[in-house]
């Protein structure tokens, strides 16, 4: 390689304008796609390449869309508001004041492109700084282009891009398209965006006019393909939305069937991109795993398990469940049709069973909930075995106060006991089927009854110390 003084590069996202075929309250860019706003993954994809600058170009809902993107990306953003949304070259204009007295290349990604990769934003950087050219257009020929800008080329490159509302119709038939994502020289870009008119059917400022008009001065222009067609898919509407959200599971799902985890069917797996599942792990369909969850090796998720920002260890099983905020130890057992809310922590080797509800709760090794039960602000210890249809009756509908219940190792709860908390039962006790525990138990007591009262010492079973 000769050895060429690096020349910079800045980033200039467009993301101001006002997703009119979304026909939301919500900013487009700001629409969930796969746990994260839509902005999310471009930012990220910025990021890895580690511009000099980044400057976010923001308009409708600046202050929501500026708070999401500091919230999604460690990089410091540069923020440049325009005022109002009369195009993209207009656009790219307000993201270029803000480029100050910077000087090299700069790269315009617009908001709404979340599949681009970085090795194709790499190779399309690459390739025009090696032929010098002043602008390269990442471009992708897709079946159906509708939609799209057209690139028109000729022997020297390409000579300019047609909207689609302003092509003819043999331009039409064109599938090679404009990515909306191109590298400029500075220099080039900011002189040819002065030149921009809004000629055309939207009476918009274009910035693909930049194209014929840097042509027209004589300079190379180039296109340069992604290395996916689905990479330059951008999203101007629900319907592309949801085909976005599709391929980004397929990748995720992709990468985690190639690392060792079994994916049952993957259509019908719903995989946010930054969950971590170990290997061997096996997920069945339908299955939703959202936001920070992490799952161990050996697991077996869903059928039907819905599971976000949760830790599950190695070894357990998830069926027919939903689950927010928990932690699920080690050879575990959740479900069927068990509800684990923000705080429900089983140990391993314990069991939440059939329509049982947990919330803030500790559920000490190998204890069990078997059935039909509801766990709130408790702390039950090891080897504790919950009798169907128990309930922590946590909450004072009169005070309004909510209280902690708590169970010894190796207790016993018959069946339709209601623990008035706050309340504590001791080591070993046992609570009579129906009993109604409104005073503490001591610990190797048996109680029964309404209010629950003493009735002998626990038998001792074999293999009791
Ligand atoms: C644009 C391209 C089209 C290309 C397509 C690729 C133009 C004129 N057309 O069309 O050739 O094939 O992208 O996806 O550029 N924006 C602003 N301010 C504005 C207008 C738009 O910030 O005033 C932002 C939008 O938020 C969006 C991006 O620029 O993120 C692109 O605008 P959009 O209206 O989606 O352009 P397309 O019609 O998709
Ligand atoms: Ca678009």
């Amino acid at each position: 390689m000769p050895n060429q003084p690096k020349r910079a590069l800045a980033a200039i996202v467009l993301a101001a304008g006002e997703g009119k075929r979304f026909k939301s309250d919500t900013p487009k860019v700001l629409h969930d796609l796969c746990g994260r706003p839509l902005l999310a993954p471009v930012l990220d994809t910025l990021a890895k390449l580690d511009p000099t600058k980044t400057i976010v170009v923001v308009g409708r809902h600046a202050d929501a869309v500026q708070e999401a993107a500091k919230r999604e990306t460690r990089k410091p953003l540069t923020f440049a508001k325009q005022e109002r949304q009369l195009g993209t070259a207009d656009a790219a204009r307000t993201g270029d004041e803000a480029l100050g007295d910077f000087s090299g290349d700069v790269l315009i990604v617009p908001g709404d492109t979340p599949l681009v990769t970085v090795k194709t934003l790499r190779a399309l950087i690459a390739h025009h700084r090696n032929q010098k050219a002043a602008a390269t257009i990442l471009t992708a020929t897709l079946d159906d282009p509708t939609g799209y800008g057209r690139i028109i080329k000729d022997k020297q490159g390409v000579e300019r891009i047609v909207e689609q509302t302003d092509a003819t119709n043999t331009q039409r038939d064109i599938n090679e398209v404009n990515g909306g994502i191109y590298v400029f020289d500075r220099a080039a870009l900011r002189s040819a965006l002065t030149k921009v008119d809004k000629a055309n059917k939207q009476k918009e400022f274009y910035l693909t006019d930049v194209i014929s008009i840097l042509r027209e001065k004589g300079e190379k222009v180039l296109a340069r393909a992604a290395a996916q067609a689905e990479e330059i898919l951008g999203v101007n509407d629900r319907a592309q939305l949801a085909d976005i959200a599709r391929h980004l599971r397929k990748r995720t799902n992709e990468t985690l069937m190639a690392a060792g985890v079994s994916i049952v069917d993957p259509t019908f797996t719903y995989i946010d991109p930054h969950v971590k599942v170990g290997k061997d792990t096996v997920i069945h369909p339908p299955s939703f795993l959202i936001g920070n969850t992490v799952i161990g090796k050996n697991c077996e998720i869903g059928p039907g398990a819905r599971i976000t920002d949760s830790r599950i260890d190695d070894g357990a099983r998830v069926i027919f469940s939903m689950l927010d905020g928990a932690r699920v130890g080690a050879q575990a057992s959740v479900g069927p049709y068990a509800y684990l809310r923000p705080g429900a922590r089983l140990a391993k080797g314990s069991k939440v069973g059939t329509f049982v509800e947990v919330k803030a709760s500790e559920i000490g090794e190998g204890s069990k909930v078997p059935h039909l039960s509801y766990i709130g602000d408790a702390v039950i210890g090891r080897d504790v075995n919950v009798g169907a249809a128990t309930v922590t009756v946590n909450y004072d509908a009169e005070t309004k106060i909510k209280s902690k219940t708590v169970i010894g190792d190796g207790a016993k709860i018959g069946s339709d006991t209601m623990l008035i908390a706050p309340v504590n039962v001791g080591k070993r006790a046992v609570t009579g089927a129906g009993s109604v525990v409104t005073n503490d138990v001591p610990a190797e007591t048996v109680v029964v009854g309404n209010p629950a009262k003493p009735l002998r010492k626990r038998k001792k079973t074999k293999g009791d110390g």
